[in-house]
C-alpha cells in the first residue's frame, strides 16, 4: 500500500519549497496539485471565458485533457500534449486559478486523477482540501500556515530576486484576497483536517519545517506497522 502525505495550507505559506525538499528526501513523488488548477486556469485565460461562464467551462473542460509526468524528479503539466510547466507560475494564472477553481466541474476534473496518483505512488501532495477531500485517509496531514505579513515578505523578496517591482501593500493585498476566496468557497474550501497536524512557518526556517514533517511520518510510519 502506498503512503500519503497530505499538506494543505493558504498561498504563500512555503508549501511546495517544503513539499518538493520532504519528497525528495523520503523518496516520494512530489504532487503539486495547484499547478493542476493553474493549467486549468490558463486553458481558460487561452479561451477567454470568465470564471463564472459554468456552462462555457463545462463544454471547454470536455476537449481538455491533462496528465502529469516526472522529468527528475520536477512534475510536468500536460495540457492537451503541451507541455505547460514553465507557463504556470505568472500572477495571472495563479489569481484565474484561485477563482476558477470554486467551480465544481473544474474540480471534478482533477480529483480522480490526484488520487490515483496517490493509489499508485508514495506521495507528498499540496493543496487546499487534500487532507480534507481529496485524500482523507492520508497518513499524515499537515496544516501548514504563516501570518499574512511574513508571507507577503517572502513573496515580495521571491519577486525582487525576479527583478519584479511591486509593493508590500498590493502583495499583502493579493494574499488576502486569495486567503478570503480560497476559503470561502462553497466546495472543497480551505480548512484545516481535524486531525492535520498545525504548523505555523512564521517564525521558522524551512529546516525546522522538514523535521515536524519527517518526525510526523516516521511516528506514522510505526503506527501503521
Ligand atoms: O497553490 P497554488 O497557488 O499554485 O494554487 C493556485 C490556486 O488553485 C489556489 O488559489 C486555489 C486552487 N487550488 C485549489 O482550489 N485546490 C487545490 N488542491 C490546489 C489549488
Amino acid at each position: 500500500m502506498s503512503f500519503n502525505i497530505a499538506i494543505d495550507g493558504p498561498a504563500g505559506a512555503g508549501k511546495s519549497t517544503i513539499a518538493r525538499a520532504a519528497a525528495r528526501s523520503l523518496g516520494f513523488l512530489y504532487v503539486d496539485t495547484g499547478a493542476m488548477y493553474r493549467a486549468i486556469a490558463l486553458y481558460l485565460l487561452r479561451h477567454h471565458v470568465q470564471p463564472d461562464e459554468s456552462e462555457k467551462i463545462e463544454e471547454l473542460l470536455k476537449d481538455m485533457t491533462i496528465r502529469i509526468n516526472y522529468v527528475n524528479g520536477e512534475q510536468q503539466i500536460i495540457m492537451n500534449n503541451e507541455n505547460v510547466t514553465g507557463l504556470l507560475r505568472a500572477e495571472e494564472v495563479g489569481n484565474m486559478a484561485s477563482r476558477s477553481s470554486a467551480n465544481p466541474k473544474v474540480r471534478e476534473k482533477l480529483l480522480q486523477l490526484q488520487r490515483d496518483l496517490a493509489r499508485d505512488n508514495d506521495v507528498i501532495m499540496d493543496g487546499r482540501d487534500i487532507g480534507t477531500f481529496v485524500l482523507p485517509n492520508a497518513d499524515v496531514k499537515v496544516y501548514l500556515t504563516a501570518s499574512v505579513e511574513e508571507r507577503a515578505k517572502r513573496r515580495y523578496v521571491e519577486l525582487k530576486e525576479k527583478g519584479i517591482e511591486t509593493d508590500m501593500e498590493t502583495i499583502e493585498k493579493d494574499i488576502r484576497d486569495r486567503d478570503y476566496q480560497d476559503m470561502n468557497r462553497t466546495i472543497a474550501p480551505l480548512k484545516q483536517a481535524e486531525d492535520a497536524i498545525l504548523i505555523d512557518s512564521s517564525k521558522m526556517t524551512i529546516k525546522e519545517v522538514m523535521d515536524r514533517i519527517v518526525d510526523a511520518f516516521q511516528e506514522s510510519l510505526k503506527l501503521k506497522g
